[in-house]
């Protein structure tokens, strides 16, 4: 398994999105994919606090509660690596100090651990100085409430101002990023991002690997899906997507596997890439993630994939 950059996590090589639970994917069937992913050997869990708050009647921290439910119920606190995020939640949504230390106490408490192994700060917040914000990060894992860092949403710049804060202060630093990054998205990483991450010894935990479901293959020109992401996912279908699926229906048939697994793995073998991150409703779906767990690429696959 990966390392995690500088740290001692031994991450799985696909990390499980977690704002499926409770919004498409029920506390039963949540259980079933956690449960069904680590007995195949994944130990990477991506929550936030904000999660799932966009589904009917939520506010937010359910996604987290059912995981906690599910560790304390029947997972292996010691056996996953466990990430969540602070600053998009309504009323916590910034990076201040005391939204900082607040957000991480109620995060604990919905997962029912002691302890958060990776702490992202969720969206780059302008209007506090940098200072403040790493000093209540820096503070949490002195406590020992969280074990290592991280940014999300961060441009090249930002993240490269604030590691140097970070060294300055002598404050525990960001050990990686979670950017959006896959086949069909890749301009806001590929390039500056990408060489600040590679430069700082990042690792990077690219969020929509799946493009929401497009690099799964189920949108097709003339078929209609049933999917609270439709609309989104669906904006890919145009003629770069359309190239981009026909290599990997080729790719798929060459070894086998599916669709998602080759983007995923694909993912997984660009540069500072630890474990790309995506999410599963049901089982069937996670079955068709999974795969990525071994699955690797030539280079000349990476290649012909990276070229169009
Ligand atoms: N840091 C950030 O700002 C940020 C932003 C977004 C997401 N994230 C994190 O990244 C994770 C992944 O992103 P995401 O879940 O939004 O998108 P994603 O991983 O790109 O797409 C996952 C979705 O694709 C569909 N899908 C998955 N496997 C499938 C299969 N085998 N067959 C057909 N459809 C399948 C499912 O949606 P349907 O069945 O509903 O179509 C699933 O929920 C999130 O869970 C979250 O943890 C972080």
């Amino acid at each position: 398994m990966p390392i995690l950059s500088t740290t001692d996590l031994d991450v799985s090589r696909l990390c499980l999105g977690g704002n499926v639970f409770g919004w498409t994917a029920d506390e039963d069937q949540s259980f079933a994919v956690l449960d069904a992913y680590t007995a195949a050997g994944g130990n990477f869990l991506d929550t936030a606090d904000v999660y799932s708050a966009w589904a009917d009647g939520n506010s937010g921290g359910e996604s987290e509660t059912i995981i906690g439910r599910w560790l304390a119920g029947r997972g292996d606190r010691d056996q996953v690596v466990v990430a969540t995020k602070v600053g998009m939640l309504a009323g916590f949504g910034n990076q201040k100090r005391d939204t900082v230390l607040t957000a991480a106490e109620r995060s604990l408490k919905r997962l029912g651990v002691d302890h958060i192994d990776l702490y992202y700060n969720h969206l780059d917040d302008p209007n506090t100085p940098l200072e403040e914000t790493l000093a209540a990060y820096d503070q949490l894992v002195r406590d020992g409430k969280v074990r290592y860092l991280a940014a999300s949403n961060f441009s090249a710049e930002r993240l490269a101002l604030a590691l140097e804060v970070q060294e300055r202060e002598g404050f525990a630093k960001f050990v990686a990023l979670q950017p959006e990054y896959n086949l069909v998205s890749r301009d806001e990483f590929e390039g500056d991002l990408q060489d600040t991450v590679a430069k700082h010894g990042l690792a990077t935990v690219p969020y929509w690997s799946l493009a929401k479901g497009f690099l799964t293959g189920k949108y097709r020109p003339g078929v209609e899906v049933e999917s609270a992401r439709a609309g989104a996912a669906s904006k890919y279908l145009d003629e770069h997507g359309l190239q981009v699926l026909e290599v990997l229906d080729e790719l798929a048939e060459t070894h086998a596997t599916t669709v998602a697994a080759v983007a995923l793995a694909w993912l997984a073998q660009q540069p500072t890439v630890a474990a790309p991150l995506a999410s599963a409703r049901t089982l069937e779906q996670l079955s068709d993630l999974l795969p990525v767990l071994t699955l690797e690429l030539t280079q000349a696959e990476v290649d012909r994939l990276r070229a169009i």
